[in-house]
This record gives C-alpha cells, sequence and structure tokens, in this order.
C-alpha cells in the first residue's frame, strides 16, 4: 500500500512537470534513481554492506522533521523543517551549509521548483513556511546542506535519463510525501492529543511510537510543542522504515501544545 502511494505521488508529480516527461515515468519512487529497476528492494540503508548508493541512501539515516510553529501553516497541521540524510552513526555528513556537492548548491531553489513543478511549489508554500517569512532562502538552505547529501539523487544515479534539476524536486515532493503520510497532527488527534493542551512529552512520544513502531524525538521552546524528529532508515524500492530516534527528547514532563 505504501509503495503504491509513492508510485502515485511520484507519478502525479511528473504529470505536474509536463507532458514531455510522461514517456519517461518508471516504476521508481520519489527519491530513488532511474536505476530503481536494478535496485534490489531487500537492500536497507545502513544494513546492508556495499549496498549501492544510487539504491540507498549512503548517509542512511533520514531524519524528517516537521515543526509546530504558531502563525504559519495550517492550523491543523505540522509544517516542514526538513528531510535530513545522517551518517549511519548519527551525525551530520558534508560540509557545513554546503552540504556534500557544492556544485549542485543553489541561490534560489523556489525559482527552480517554480518553474519545474508548480503544484509543488505551491504545495511548499502552505506545508514548508518559513517562520522568517522568506520561504525560498529556507528551502534553498535545506537543499545545499541536507539534500546534496542524499547520495540516491546523484544526477549520475538517474543515468541518460535525468533532467535537468529533477533531484532537486524529487528531494522536496518525497519530504511532503512523508509528512502526508505520518501526518502527525491526525496521529496525535487520534490519541486525544489536540491544540489547546497540555500533555506530557511521554505521551506524545507514546501516541506517535503506537501509530509508527518507533520512538520520535521531541523539541520544545519556552515550554512549548516545537518539533518531532523521525528517524528512517530506507529500503531497496524507497520505502521508509521507521526507526527509533537517535537522540532523546529536548525536554520533558509537560509541554504546552498550543492552538495556531
Ligand atoms: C499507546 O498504547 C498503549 C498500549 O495500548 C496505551 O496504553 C497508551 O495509552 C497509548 N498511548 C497514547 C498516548 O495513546
Amino acid at each position: 500500500m505504501k509503495f503504491s502511494f509513492f508510485l502515485n505521488a511520484r507519478f502525479a508529480g511528473l504529470v505536474a512537470i509536463g507532458s514531455t516527461l510522461l514517456s519517461q515515468v518508471s516504476a521508481a519512487p520519489t527519491l530513488l534513481s532511474r536505476q530503481a529497476d536494478s535496485c534490489s528492494a531487500d537492500a536497507i540503508s545502513c544494513s546492508t554492506s556495499n549496498a549501492d548508493s544510487c539504491c540507498v541512501p549512503a548517509y542512511g539515516l533520514m531524519v524528517h522533521v516537521q515543526q509546530w510553529i504558531e502563525g504559519y501553516g495550517p492550523s491543523d497541521a505540522f509544517t516542514m523543517h526538513g528531510l535530513w540524510p545522517d551518517t549511519c552513526s548519527g551525525g551530520i555528513p558534508g560540509d557545513g551549509n554546503s552540504g556534500c556537492d557544492a556544485s549542485r548548491n543553489f541561490d534560489d531553489v523556489g525559482e527552480i521548483i517554480q518553474g519545474l513543478d508548480s503544484s509543488l511549489y505551491n504545495q511548499m508554500n502552505t506545508y514548508w513556511p518559513s517562520y522568517t517569512g522568506d520561504n525560498p532562502s529556507f528551502w534553498t538552505h535545506e537543499w545545499n546542506k541536507h539534500g546534496t547529501c542524499v547520495t540516491t539523487l546523484d544526477p549520475e544515479c538517474f543515468g541518460d535519463d535525468y533532467q535537468e534539476n529533477e533531484d532537486v524536486v524529487g528531494y522536496f515532493q518525497k519530504t511532503l510525501d512523508l509528512r502526508t503520510e505520518y501526518n502527525l497532527y491526525a496521529i496525535l488527534s487520534d490519541a486525544g492529543i489536540t491544540p489547546g493542551g497540555e500533555y506530557t512529552v511521554a505521551e506524545f512520544e507514546s501516541a506517535i511510537e503506537n501509530s509508527t513502531g518507533a520512538t520520535p524525538r521531541v523539541t520544545c521552546s519556552s515550554g512549548a510543542l516545537e518539533e518531532i524528529w523521525l528517524y528512517f532508515y530506507v529500503e531497496g524500492n524507497g520505502e521508509y522504515v521507521p526507526t527509533d530516534a537517535f537522540s532523546g527528547s529536548s525536554c520533558s514532563g509537560s509541554i504546552e501544545y498550543p492552538n495556531k
């Protein structure tokens, strides 16, 4: 089920890019290279030794960070901070803000996405706002520092089918697809945890663990919920498999879940 969801999301994204790409739609889910058909579905990041870095990310512990920021995004939705490939021991790969490939750093990722996929661009303005108000520079930072470290998105992995900047589009679309699949607002609300109340960090962790099977990392600011970090490994078929957080929550005890 999950797998076909990714295929549909990928397909929808490509349709939006334009009919010229349609002939090249393969069975590759987002964040997998065009070599997906030759990837072993059994390979799993950080476990399979010598796995092809075009099939599973070499920095294979993926951290998906959603935010709860008053005044930003829909009142019933967490918004995105980012999708960060970590080393298998939980470290940050790459070279500071320029990430892992300075040749693929950009000044304005917003412009690129707007030109290639206006539907994705609109989704990003809704679900990936910056609290500074400058969305494109937030996205540009996330791509340069983190997106360039996703080894499966290396243009060489796409072979001759590579379309300029489809790695960038794929990165942002996949991140939003994960936000939709791991809808933290819905997960919490199903467990009776709703904005406007106070709950313990342990309750947040338990509700999410009950739903995903893995413990998240919760962070707070001034006694209120700020971010929830979800950790994943990635299989050779593109499936994201939840795993427990590598770092404990930054707060404990009772915290506010404010209305926004
Ligand atoms: C998680 O599941 C356990 C076992 O069913 C239950 O006791 C607990 O209340 C659940 N946590 C939340 C926050 O719903």
